[in-house]
């Protein structure tokens, strides 16, 4: 069964994209089929997988216009093992329609930094909601604003939503504030706070510049490390879903 999962957070710069593609190749590295949907008219998350936002034939947005089916539009990542739904600024024409991807077993949506008609169809389509988070005083602000879009969607159209899990990216263990922030959200959302905590790495900032995920630009960094931790987490959290399901 196919778990499609939105990675979201109208703040931008707070590791959306470098999670989406490093998630996604985590998963990829343990055999898992992957889908990464780009859904931000930036393409970033396209770039970063060194896919030419520029030259791919249809996008995101043709899919979601119904001008063109997924099979036609998805690339495969050139090394990172797993299949790609570009994005590029045509998206910012895209109206509303239900995105259908099967025959994965991840899907990753990588969402625009505001809560726009674009989020809204990420989060229609997709089973939970992974939200990177840096530990700053205004981040949590920020939070309320998106759990509540998360309940609405919830309370209209997709019932089935939740919120997946908070990522604290970024993370630097000698800022206080980080520190603190770090505690309020484990006393707030206790599990749902992942244990992997993805630390501040250059390794993880120059990866894209190479097209790649950081698993294959430096696999030993304390980035990659981070996110085969996370997929590990996904990986055993889904386990114990469907335990519990038969
Ligand atoms: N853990 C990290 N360590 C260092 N730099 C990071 C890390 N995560 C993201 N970055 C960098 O921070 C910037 C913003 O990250 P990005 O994933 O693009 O955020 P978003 O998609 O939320 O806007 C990018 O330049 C990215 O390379
Ligand atoms: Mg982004």
């Amino acid at each position: 069964m196919t778990r499609i999962l939105a990675v979201a957070n109208q703040k931008g710069g707070v590791g959306k994209t470098t999670t989406c593609v490093n998630l996604a190749a985590s998963l990829a590295a343990t055999q898992r089929r992957v889908l990464l949907v780009d859904m931000d008219p930036q393409g970033n998350a396209t770039m970063g997988c060194g896919i030419n936002k520029m030259e791919v034939e249809n996008s995101t947005c043709d899919v979601l216009l119904g001008d063109a089916t997924a099979a036609d539009t998805i690339v495969s990542a050139p090394e990172g093992g797993f299949a790609v739904l570009p994005g590029n600024e045509d998206l910012t024409l895209a109206e509303v329609k239900l995105l259908q991807e099967i025959l994965y077993d991840f899907v990753l949506i990588d969402c625009p930094p505001s809560i726009n008609m674009l989020t809204i169809n990420a989060l229609t389509a997709a089973d939970g909601v992974l939200i990177p988070m840096q530990c700053e005083y205004y981040a949590l602000e920020g939070l309320s604003s998106l759990l509540n879009t998360i309940e609405q969607v919830r309370d209209s159209v997709n019932p089935g939503l939740e919120m997946y899990g908070i990522l604290r990216t970024m993370f630097d263990p000698r800022i206080n504030l980080s520190n603190e922030v770090s505690m309020q959200l484990i006393e707030h959302f206790d599990r749902k706070v992942f244990r992997t905590v993805v630390p501040r790495n250059i390794r993880l900032a120059e990866a894209p510049s190479f097209g790649r995920p950081v698993l294959l630009h430096d696999r030993s960094s304390r980035g990659a490390i981070a996110y085969l931790a996370l997929a590990g987490e996904v990986l055993r959290r889904e386990d114990a879903r469907m335990a519990k399901a038969v």
